[in-house]
């Protein structure tokens, strides 16, 4: 606590609530006891200035378009850590030692096969299935295969829960594409990186010889530490609410999984995709869109633009841009949808509705066209989300486990609705 008060003033009467500060300035009014005090509780529709915690993990700042995990900036890591280096970090609080990576990585290999009996479950789903469903309900069911690991207060069970989750998210991520393609399952190959094994089981086939581009690795493995972590998102915010009610690990992430499927969250990388091709098959005109964007009687928003916290610029889509336009160089692909992109970025950024409302790309806007580059399916890109996203909603959950002061999530409301009335006889209605 700051030793510092806020007054707030209801029907004459003042309360006062404590406020502290967090380390980067960030500052707060505790208002948990307002309620007992004055029977008022506050209102804050979306949550858009509720802080529901305390946390050492993620700091951002949207002003600034700063982004950090425990302290690293987003580009620094980027540039020199695996994403496996990143979920040690974000679970662990520290970046490992050569030989804690070492051990890490030899753990999560150990447990990167699903059990056989385990392969019958993607026989029930249709080939059109999407796969973000396929997942979230393949983690769900590890509940049911790893019974030995569901306590959250065992600290042995639930780093035994956490290594099995990354070991197997990818797995069932490829043996999803797989059931779409019709194609065989390719089993993880422990010899490969993190990166490298999943680019193995999406487009290997025993017909032919796979062998890992290592610009696709070197790709893959920048856009999943990218995605690891944004503190308290929609779907960590809704593993966090279902991990404190003390389900499971497993029951709390698949809950994380449905929430990022929605395309107001991790889901807009696929409708990003979708908008870009409906304006190419439309003749490319830019600037239809953009107007339609802008009317209030038109329900259309430019997918992949706004976002809840930054309000300056999107340091995650500053990373993106640059890795695409390499990855597409590289590639030798022309892709007209990234020119649309650009074109689209470059007349937003200069309209004074998207200035004003500060309205700039966010992280979704361009990975999809890397992904599409990448030969990754539409709907397997918040797939893609997921596998990134999964070290911080554990490093979150773990957080929220150990800390003696949680309770489980249960906000309050303002009830709207009708008072205390009687039942008329359904005759007389
Ligand atoms: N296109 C056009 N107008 C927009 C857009 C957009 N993409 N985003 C926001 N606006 C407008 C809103 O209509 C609103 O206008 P108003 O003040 O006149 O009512 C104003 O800007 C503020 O927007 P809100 O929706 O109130 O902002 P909020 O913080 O609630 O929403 C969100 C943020 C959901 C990301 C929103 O900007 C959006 O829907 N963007 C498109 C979807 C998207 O790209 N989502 C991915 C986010 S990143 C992520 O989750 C990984």
């Amino acid at each position: 606590m700051s030793g510092k008060k806020a007054k707030i003033e209801l029907e004459g009467k003042t309360y006062e609530l404590p406020t502290f500060e967090g380390s980067e300035g960030e500052k707060a009014v505790d208002i948990s006891s307002l309620r007992n005090q004055s029977g008022y509780i506050t209102y804050d529709n979306g949550y858009g200035n509720t802080g529901s915690t305390k946390s050492s993990i993620t700091f951002l700042d949207g002003e600034k378009g700063i982004l950090r995990y425990r302290g690293y900036n987003i580009d620094e890591l980027c540039e020199k850590a695996s994403f496996l280096e990143v979920a040690y970090l974000l679970i662990n609080k520290a970046l490992p030692t050569k030989t804690q990576l070492d051990a890490f990585e030899k753990n999560i290999k150990e447990h990167t096969m699903i059990n056989e009996d385990y392969k019958h479950y993607f026989d029930v789903w249709p080939r059109s299935a999407h796969p973000m469903g396929i997942l979230a309900s393949a983690i769900s069911g590890l509940a049911a295969f790893y019974d030995d690991c569901l306590n959250p207060n065992d600290q042995k069970q639930a780093h035994i829960a956490t290594i099995r989750l990354l070991a197997k998210m990818p797995t069932f991520a490829a043996y999803a594409y797989k059931k779409s393609m019709g194609q065989p399952f390719i089993y993880p190959k422990n010899k490969l990186g993190y990166c490298g094994n999943f680019l193995n089981m999406m487009y290997s086939c025993p017909t032919d010889e796979y062998k890992v581009d290592p610009d696709m690795e070197r790709a893959l493995n920048q856009l999943l530490i990218i995605h690891a972590d944004h503190e308290q998102n929609c779907s960590t915010s809704a593993v966090k609410v279902i991990g404190s009610s003390q389900a499971n690990l497993f029951a709390a992430v698949a809950g994380g999984i449905n929430a990022l499927w929605g395309p107001l969250h991790g889901g807009a990388n696929q409708a990003v995709l979708e908008m870009l091709e409906e304006i190419h098959v439309n003749g490319g005109d830019v600037t239809k869109y953009v107007a339609r964007a802008k009317d209030k009687n038109d329900s259309f928003k430019l997918m992949g633009f706004g976002h809840r916290v930054y309000k300056n610029f999107d340091p995650r889509a500053t990373i993106i841009k640059r890795s695409c336009d390499i990855i597409l160089n590289k590639m030798g692909i022309h892709d007209p949808l990234l020119d649309i992109a650009k074109k689209l970025e470059e007349i937003a950024l200069k309209d004074s509705y998207f200035i004003e409302k500060k309205l700039y790309p966010n992280v979704d806007f361009y990975s999809g066209i890397i992904y599409k580059a990448m030969g990754f399916p539409v709907n397997m890109f918040t797939v893609l989300f997921s596998l990134g996203r999964l070290p911080g909603w554990i490093a979150q959950w773990k957080e929220m486990i150990e800390d003696p002061e949680s309770k489980i999530a249960r906000p309050r409301q303002i009830y709207t609705g009708e008072k205390q009335r009687n039942i008329v006889p359904i005759m007389e209605r």
